[in-house]
């Protein structure tokens, strides 16, 4: 049996103080049936502190969308992982294509913010992914080896942490890859994590992202060397997101 597969939902930018309910419905319903695998949910950070009182005592992890590279200072509107750490998370999503494509993060600055989320104790996720016109090119193998090459620092040998695979042109479309083209680029970075890590790249999980659903989930979470899922807008809802739960 492969490790227990992680499952964190991504709200983005959505979500205000209303929306702890659904928190709070995913939690009972946790409660009353465990789940089969890691659940974390990365609401704005906002929430977060909010989120860690009402989901005290349960299963569910916390984490941040992203973080500053730097541990202080004068970077007005920006948020350092000690902070994200303070509120109550455990975890947090860097280098997001969201991230790359809206706020110019290179792989350079992926890699330090990553340094810094593990200085502050975090495991974390770190995105990789291709968008349609690289995947249409043929290139879909090549630019996830070279962002995994490129943004994984080589402190992360030995603590934990997740990649998470999200082929932009899949993120909140309705499509997916292929089982099988999901097969190969998971298969591939793995491949690119032991290049870059050694022994320690082969048990980090790589999640899969875009357009999971509760009718998706069972069968991508079954391909070989998928370890999870890091999913956007089906995790707004408590309902669907425990779907995919399930299916894990
Ligand atoms: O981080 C999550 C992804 O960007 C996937 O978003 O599930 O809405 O396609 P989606």
């Amino acid at each position: 049996k492969q490790s227990v597969k992680l499952i964190a939902g991504n709200w983005k930018m959505n979500g205000l103080a209303s929306s702890l309910v659904e928190a709070t419905a995913l939690k009972s319903a946790l409660e009353a049936d465990p789940a089969d695998c890691r659940v974390a949910l990365c609401p704005p950070a906002t929430l977060i502190a909010q989120m860690a009182w009402q989901l005290r005592g349960g299963s569910i992890e916390l984490g941040g969308q992203d973080c500053h590279a730097a541990a202080s200072g004068a970077f007005t509107g920006s948020i350092s992982a000690a902070m994200l750490a303070d509120a109550g998370a455990r975890l947090v999503i860097l280098g997001h294509s969201e991230r790359r494509a809206g706020f110019a993060e290179t792989d350079a600055v992926v890699a330090a913010k990553v340094e810094a989320a593990l200085q502050a104790g975090l495991e974390p996720i770190i995105c990789v992914g291709e968008t349609l016109e690289q995947r249409q090119a043929g290139q879909a193998v090549a630019v996830v080896a070279d962002q995994v090459a490129g943004s994984l620092p080589l402190s992360l040998a030995d603590q934990a942490f997740a990649v998470a695979y999200e082929p932009v042109w899949a993120i909140g479309t309705g499509l997916t890859p292929s089982l099988d083209q999901i097969e190969e680029v998971h298969a591939a970075i793995r491949a690119a994590l032991i290049a870059r890590l050694g022994p320690a790249g082969q048990t980090a999980p790589i999640l899969y992202g875009g357009s999971v659903k509760p009718s998706n989930a069972a069968e991508i979470l079954a391909v070989p060397e998928v370890g999870g899922a890091l999913v956007g807008g089906a995790s707004l809802k408590a309902e669907e997101f425990i779907g995919i739960i399930r299916g894990a």
